[in-house]
């Protein structure tokens, strides 16, 4: 055989290889494109002002299941694992729009424009004053009375190879809510195949503003909302917190948590402290607290984590935010019904919302939440289930 047959055979075979290793790439690609998420869309009412509001049902190939509304960018439902392999619902909320619409403590919801609160609803940006909606006692809360909790988002489905995702989308418009510039504000949802959903903020702006996004669900890790939290073992990653007064107002001071209730620098069950006689527990009646994180350096790290031994349900939150704002259900009070049966009882749920500290806008010794025109706000959360044994 000369030299030049011999390489156009080696060719051939080279080419049919590349061919069956590309094609088998291809299928496989294609399998798990058509089956291994899914993303289902379903009309889920009417708001009073007679408005359509959708739901999008994500589902990756493990079992776990994540219901968004379009209306406030709620999470109705997000089913994760017990170690028995068991998909239960862990989150609060209610099983119609009514509901929400009429008196949901931020079940579920994206909040904007600034999560959180605001001393006296009022802050001055580049030496003008802005005057914000007193909805919370003498204070600002949570973006005002018609947050991004309440408004409708325009959804896209977004399905790649292992990931599905829903991307809303909302325009704040200039004096919305007593804030200035208009706010062009995209959040994007990805569930994966490894049991993790992923949150990620951006906004831009026209003219300076502030702005501080989060998201506001309530977990019970049990899977049954008879219970309460008090035996989830919390860890969250920091050496100091934020002292507030007797409305949540950050006193300005950063405390050590070393040697008080508000330690969580290992894994502690909440109830462990709750009941300690401290003047900050007090204030906030529970843990209501936003706690200054570790690492800050980083653009994204481990933040806390939550574990509950019956169901074996373990949590760990990852972010880029400065700060974490534990609130321990503590205005939860029996009155506001389940998705199934009975109310949802005093600290039967906690939220986690990862955040820039409250009334940043009028502590300069806080990170800026200023976003000037011509920035991105930018903005990453991760929530990662499993399971463990003890
Ligand atoms: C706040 C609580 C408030 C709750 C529901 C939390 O983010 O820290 O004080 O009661 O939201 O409004």
């Amino acid at each position: 055989m000369n030299i030049f047959k011999t390489t156009n055979i080696l060719m051939v075979l080279l080419t049919n290889l590349l061919l069956v290793n590309f094609s088998c790439k291809k299928s496989i690609e294609k399998k798990q494109f058509t089956s291994s998420v899914s993303i289902q869309k379903k009309f889920y009412g009417k708001t009073k002002d007679n408005k359509e509001v959708f739901q999008f049902i994500m589902k990756n190939k493990l079992g776990m299941s994540v219901s968004i509304i379009t209306y406030g960018g709620i999470i109705t439902s997000w089913t994760a694992k017990n170690k028995k392999n068991k998909y239960e619902d862990i989150v609060l909320g209610y099983n119609c729009l009514e509901e929400y619409e009429s008196r949901s403590p931020y079940f579920g919801a994206l909040i904007g424009r600034y999560g959180n609160r605001i001393a006296k609803g009022k802050f001055v940006l580049d030496g003008k004053e802005y005057i914000l909606d007193r909805n919370n006692g003498p204070n600002h809360l949570h973006g005002g009375l018609k947050g991004f909790d309440k408004v409708i988002w325009g959804a896209k489905e977004i399905i790649k190879d292992s990931t599905a995702s829903l991307e809303l989308r909302y325009l704040s418009k200039d004096g919305e809510e007593g804030y200035p510039g208009n706010l062009q504000v995209k959040v994007i949802y990805t569930l994966n195949n490894r049991d993790e959903l992923a949150v990620n903020y951006e906004a831009n702006t026209d003219k300076a503003t502030i702005v501080n996004l989060t998201q506001h669900t309530y977990f019970n890790l049990s899977g049954n909302f008879d219970n309460d939290i008090l035996d989830h073992e919390l860890k969250i990653n920091a050496d100091s917190f934020l002292p507030v007064d007797t409305d949540l107002i950050p006193t300005g001071e950063i405390r050590k948590v070393k040697n008080t209730p508000f330690d969580f620098s290992f894994p502690k069950k909440i109830g462990f402290d709750i009941k300690n006689e401290d003047l900050q527990l007090k204030n906030g009646k529970g843990y209501d607290h936003c706690w200054v994180l570790n690492e800050q350096e980083k653009d994204f790290r481990f933040v806390a984590s939550v574990f509950e031994e019956k169901s074996g349900r373990l949590l760990e939150i990852f972010s880029s935010e400065p700060g974490i704002q534990f609130y321990s259900g503590n205005f939860l009070d029996g009155t506001l019904p389940t998705k199934t049966k009975g109310n949802y009882k005093f600290r039967t749920g906690f939220c986690l919302e990862t955040q820039h500290y409250p009334d940043s806008p009028n502590q300069p010794n806080f990170p800026s939440v200023k976003l000037d025109l011509g920035e991105i706000y930018s903005s990453k959360t991760l929530f990662r289930f499993s399971t463990k044994k003890n």
